[in-house]
């Protein structure tokens, strides 16, 4: 569905972006794939590895709507995935992370309607489920615009939907780097927050290739959640350095002991597919058919149990130490 289609994605310079960006290379041909993001240095250094005749590097903040329109002229498809996502950062900047996560949701909303743009995906995080830090909190509120922007839209072509995850195994900032550091530093121990820890646990390109699927499965107004393996936290510590001894610092601020991606309290509205849950929207569109238990490939779902949480303490899907290894090489390549 991307040959001959121009694509951007906003944050195109991160994790996310870097892996999106050579999927779609690799696997269409595409007439544009423009990466939208503020920093020049990372984008010369994302150019020096991937600069095709299609793509083009625009440097733009999603807090600049005006930017965003000039830079989603004639664009077919979103993805939109700049974030502030630093939970402690977000929780001693709190404005900073409201203009990013939330105007600039709002921007991508707006830029994407006054384009024409046919498809809008947004990135979301298991942290927007029953938040309790900023981040989650502002990811939450980026998601209710993306659904509720379908209605927005009035007559408009436009279709918004949400994916939401959880942990990328070795993303920038993440615990893998940081205790990849602490070992190759020769650290006595590994710190551990809460030794009951649990996440899902997912690599980037299970991640990029959910989201190209959505792509083909959306009507818009829903939120997509791939179903995931956990891991215990004290395991992934054990698998990256077995023998190495744990010490327990206690939980950071905003920081959970269990993720939830789809919580109890939307039970009512969530679907089982063979794959993943489709949460949908909780309010009525006025323009648009709302029929999400057969999608636009034709995959069926099927109502959760009332009170149904999906979530990575409880989750049936666990993963073992080597199988947490196993993993982590995949999430290398
Ligand atoms: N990593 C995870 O574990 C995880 C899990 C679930 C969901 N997510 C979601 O996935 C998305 C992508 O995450 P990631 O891991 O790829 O993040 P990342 O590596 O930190 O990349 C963030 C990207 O956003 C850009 N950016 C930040 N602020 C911006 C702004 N105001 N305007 C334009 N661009 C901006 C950054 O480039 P500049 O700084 O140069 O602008 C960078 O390209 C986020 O929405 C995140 O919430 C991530």
């Amino acid at each position: 569905m991307f040959n001959g289609k121009s694509v951007l994605v906003t944050g195109g310079t991160g994790s996310f972006g870097r892996k999106y960006a050579r999927t779609l290379l690799d696997r269409y041909d595409l007439k544009r794939l423009i990466i939208f993001s503020r920093d020049e240095l990372k984008q010369f250094e994302m150019q020096q590895e991937l600069n095709t005749p299609c793509m083009r590097y625009f440097i733009g903040d999603v807090r600049d709507r005006v930017r965003l329109m000039e830079a989603l002229r004639g664009v077919d498809y979103v993805i939109h995935a700049a974030a502030m996502k630093q939970v402690p950062a977000a929780e001693y900047n709190p404005m900073e992370c409201i203009r990013t996560n939330i105007n600039g949701a709002e921007n991508v909303i707006a830029a994407a309607l006054d384009c024409g743009v046919e498809r809008v995906i947004a990135l979301s995080t298991d942290k927007a489920a029953n938040p309790i830090n900023l981040y989650g909190a502002t990811k939450l509120a980026s998601d209710k615009l993306f659904v509720a922007a379908n209605n927005i839209a009035g007559g408009r072509k436009t279709t918004f939907s949400v994916v939401r995850y959880g942990n990328v195994a070795g993303s920038r900032g993440s615990v893998v780097p940081f205790f990849e550091k602490l070992i190759a530093e020769g650290a006595a121990s590994l710190p551990i927050t809460d030794p009951e820890m649990t996440r899902f646990w997912i690599t980037l390109q299970e991640g990029v290739d959910f989201v190209l699927k959505n792509f083909e499965r959306m009507s818009g107004g829903e939120i997509f959640v791939p179903k995931l393996p956990s891991i215990r936290v004290v395991d992934l510590a054990t698998a990256m350095a077995p023998g190495l001894p744990q010490e327990i610092i206690g939980i950071r601020p905003g920081e959970k002991v269990h993720e939830v991606m789809c919580p109890a309290d939307d039970s009512h509205r969530t679907l089982e597919f063979a794959d993943h849950f489709v949460i949908q929207p909780s309010i009525v569109f006025f323009n648009r058919d709302q029929k999400y238990d057969v999608n636009r490939l034709g995959e069926q779902g099927v109502p959760v149990p009332r009170g149904f949480e999906y979530n990575s303490g409880t989750n049936p899907n666990f993963l073992s130490i080597e199988e947490i290894r196993a993993f982590n090489e995949r999430a290398r390549k």
